[in-house]
C-alpha cells in the first residue's frame, strides 16, 4: 500500500505538470479524485487493512492528497492565468477606442429640472396627483361652472366612469389641499390633456408646472416677487415680467404673465407664459366643505396659484420649430441636448 501510494502520488503530481491547457487539467482532476479515480481508490482500500498499518497508511494517505490537491490548485491557476494572457494578447491596445454613447436628458425634462430647482430655493416643494382625474378635482373645486367651454367633451377627454384625462396641473392644487393643511408651498409638474388637433403647436398630451402657496398674509406683491424671480433666474436678470388682468375660475384676481428677455428672441416682443392669481375664496369653501373642517378658512388664509406650459417655453430657449419634436423619439433631435 505505501509503494501503491507514493506511486500514484508521482504519477498524478506527473500528469499535472503535464496537463497542457485548463481542459485537460480537469481530465486529470477527474482521472485522480472522481469517483474511480486513484485517489478516491486508495482511501477505499484503507478498510482492508490491519489496525497496525492503519495510522500509518492513513497519515502518508493525507499526505498524497494534499500534495495532489495542491499540486491541482497550484497549475489550475497557472493554466488560467496563461489562458486569459494569451487572450489579452490578442487585443491590440493601440487600436481607437469604441465611444460609448451618453444618454441625455430629454429638452422638456431639463427644462423642468431647472425650474424646480429654482422653485425649491424659495422653498417650494415637490407634489403630484393623478392624471386620470375626478371632475370634481379637475374642475368643480377649481370653480369652474358646469358649463364652462373647458367641460365640453369637445375640449376634454372623458372616460366611460365619468373621470377624465385633467387637462390642467391645477388639480394637485386641489390634492394638495386635501391632504395638508397651511403653510402649504408646492410645486406640480406633471402632463395635461385636451383634445387638440396636433400641429406644429399643439399636442394632447404636454406638460405643465402649477404652483400654490397659501399661508396666512400672503400677497399679491409675494406673487409678483415669487414669479419675477423665477423668470429672472431662468432667463436672465434683464428679464422684464408684466401682469395682464386676465380671468381664471379659480383665482381672483388673476393676470397672465407676459415676459420679455434676450434669451426669448429678445426685442420688442412680449411673450404670454404663465396665468397666475390670488386664490378664490370660493376655492378654499369647496375644500373645508370637503375636508370638513376650517383648515383653509378665508378669514385667516389667503393664497397665490400659478400655472405654466413647459412645451412653448422650450420651444423658444431652444429653437424648437415644431411641437411634435417632443414626442418623435428621433435620436438626431435628442442627441442635441447633451446636458
Ligand atoms: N390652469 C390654467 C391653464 O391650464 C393655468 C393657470 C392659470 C393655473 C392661473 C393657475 C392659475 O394656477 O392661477 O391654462
Amino acid at each position: 500500500m505505501r509503494e501503491e501510494l507514493t506511486a500514484l502520488r508521482e504519477q498524478a503530481l506527473r500528469d499535472i505538470a503535464g496537463a497542457a491547457d485548463l481542459s485537460s487539467l480537469e481530465l486529470v482532476r477527474v482521472a485522480i479524485t472522481g469517483r474511480s479515480g486513484g485517489l478516491t481508490r486508495a482511501g477505499e482500500q484503507m478498510r482492508h487493512l490491519s489496525k497496525e498499518e492503519r495510522p500509518e497508511i492513513g497519515k502518508l494517505l493525507h499526505e498524497v492528497r494534499t500534495a495532489i490537491l495542491g499540486a491541482l490548485e497550484v497549475r489550475g491557476a497557472e493554466l488560467s492565468a496563461a489562458a486569459e494572457e494569451a487572450e489579452l494578447s490578442q487585443i491590440d491596445p493601440t487600436l481607437p477606442g469604441v465611444a460609448r454613447t451618453v444618454g441625455s436628458l430629454h429638452p422638456l425634462q431639463h427644462l423642468q429640472r431647472r425650474a424646480v430647482e429654482i422653485f425649491r430655493r424659495m422653498g417650494f416643494s415637490l407634489a403630484e396627483g393623478p392624471d386620470i382625474e375626478t371632475e370634481w378635482h379637475c374642475f368643480d373645486a377649481l370653480n369652474t361652472p358646469p358649463d364652462h367651454p373647458a367641460r365640453n367633451d369637445q375640449d376634454t377627454f372623458y372616460l366611460p366612469d365619468g373621470r377624465l384625462l385633467r387637462t390642467h396641473t391645477s388639480s394637485v392644487q386641489i390634492r394638495t389641499m386635501e391632504r395638508e393643511t397651511p403653510p402649504i408651498r408646492i410645486i406640480a409638474p406633471g402632463a395635461a390633456y385636451r383634445r387638440d388637433e396636433v400641429d406644429a403647436t399643439h399636442l394632447a398630451q404636454f406638460t405643465q408646472m402649477e404652483g400654490l402657496y397659501v399661508d396666512e398674509g400672503v400677497t399679491l406683491g409675494d406673487l409678483k416677487g415669487t414669479l419675477e424671480f423665477f423668470f429672472r433666474e431662468l432667463f436672465g436678470s434683464d428679464t422684464k415680467v408684466r401682469f395682464r388682468p386676465h380671468f381664471f375660475p379659480f383665482t381672483e384676481p388673476s393676470y397672465e404673465i407676459d415676459v420679455r428677455a434676450a434669451a426669448l428672441g429678445g426685442g420688442e416682443r412680449w411673450l404670454e407664459l404663465a396665468g397666475c392669481g390670488m386664490v378664490d375664496p370660493a376655492v378654499f369653501a369647496q375644500i373645508n366643505d370637503r375636508r370638513g373642517d376650517k383648515a383653509f378658512d378665508p378669514d385667516k388664509v389667503t393664497g397665490f396659484a400659478f400655472g405654466f406650459g413647459l412645451e412653448r417655453l422650450a420651444m423658444i430657449l431652444y429653437g424648437v420649430p415644431d411641437i411634435r419634436m417632443f414626442v418623435e423619439n428621433d435620436q438626431r433631435f435628442l442627441g442635441q441636448f447633451v446636458s
